[in-house]
């Protein structure tokens, strides 16, 4: 599949920026292939409108915000929030044509990032009820681009064969190949998967989970929502309970912005946030190392690649992908289509 190729996927939300890299200048984003910029209103609200001017093709981006409004770099026409032409100096007092417009679309902020839909939403931005709950402290961790399609990750997190393999440097366990439980359930839009793997822990692990054992059981409950987020919540038998937010937001076909966030029922004086970052970024560095091998283009059609007893949540999210795409009268877009 190719994300860029498939219309429906305008249909969802994804975080873009984080909200704190608005508040010197307008900003761009490629969002599905589609150039974006965004700013802050003067109530802080932050708008999102195509960075390319109706008149020669300039990125607004590189203008000025006038109250609520941005000023074109080139000649100065002025857009506001919904992407209409509020301004052209050099029209005077003259009407300005009503087809002087870039198309705007719909943005909000949550959990710190402003989130973007390029069409209208066809389900709300995925509710994580930690992120307001005072018992939990947030952590940003990760904004950056892989060289990976969003669906390889998403299957990734939900894969519990990997870890042995890959994260052998971090809490992979060479005894547990597999998860001793694993039950897989569809949501309407995603699925949850319920699981316990052993893994073993290293120092800093130890350290960050207030634990001596150098071995563990994780208990997990992940939650896929389409198309692209991930909630992992992680259960210790300490009771510390970590919970992972990751969406891999689409750029284009063949690059996704991990946009990764964590929330955790301890505080800084227990464990320092920097300390969480390093593991998790370490961990994620094994997984990136593997996923940006892996074939940007995602067949949905289960035929084309083999799979195994713990594939099936990525089988699953692939078929609920696939019903997607038929139910809005689309078929699967590939390279060779
Ligand atoms: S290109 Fe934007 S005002 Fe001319
Ligand atoms: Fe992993």
């Amino acid at each position: 599949m190719l994300v860029t190729k498939q219309p429906v996927l305008r249909r969802f939300w994804y975080p873009v920026i984080e909200m704190k890299q608005l508040h010197q200048s307008p900003k761009s984003f490629e969002l599905l292939g589609e150039p974006i910029v965004l700013w802050l209103k003067r109530d802080g609200q932050p708008v999102a409108v195509q960075d390319r001017c109706c008149h020669r093709s300039a990125k607004l981006s590189g203008g000025k915000i006038i109250d609520d409004n941005i000023r074109c770099p080139y000649h100065g026409w002025t857009f506001n929030d919904c992407g209409k032409c509020v301004h052209v100096p050099q029209l005077g007092d003259n009407p300005i044509p009503s087809s002087y417009q870039v198309p705007g679309y719909k943005c909000i902020e949550r959990y710190g990032y402003a989130w973007v839909c390029l069409g209208e939403p066809l389900v709300d931005i995925p509710q994580i009820p930690e992120a307001s709950d005072p018992d939990f402290r947030m952590i940003h961790e990760f904004n950056e681009p892989w060289k990976v399609a969003g669906l390889r990750v998403m299957e990734n997190e939900l894969d519990l064969a990997h870890p042995t393999f890959v994260h052998t440097t971090t809490f992979g366990s060479g005894d547990h190949p597999i998860p001793d439980v694993m039950e897989v359930n569809e949501t309407e839009w995603g699925l949850v998967l319920e699981a316990t793997l052993g893994v073993v822990n290293p120092p800093l692990q130890q350290q960050n989970l207030k634990m001596e054992n150098d071995k563990t059981t994780r208990l997990l409950t992940m939650d896929w929502f389409m198309p692209f987020t991930c909630k992992l919540r992680i259960a210790y038998p300490n009771g510390l309970i970590q919970i992972i937010v990751n969406t891999t937001t689409p750029i284009n076909d063949s690059t996704s912005q991990i946009v990764q966030f964590c929330l955790r029922n301890d505080t800084e004086a227990d464990v320092p946030a920097k300390d969480v970052i390093a593991f998790d970024r370490a961990v994620t560095l094994e997984d990136k190392a593997i996923l940006e091998t892996t074939d940007y283009d995602v067949p949905l059609n289960l035929s084309l690649e083999q799979h195994m007893m713990t594939d099936k949540p990525g089988m699953l999210m692939r078929r609920k992908l696939a019903t997607l795409l038929k139910e809005h009268g689309e078929v699967e877009q590939t390279k060779g289509s």
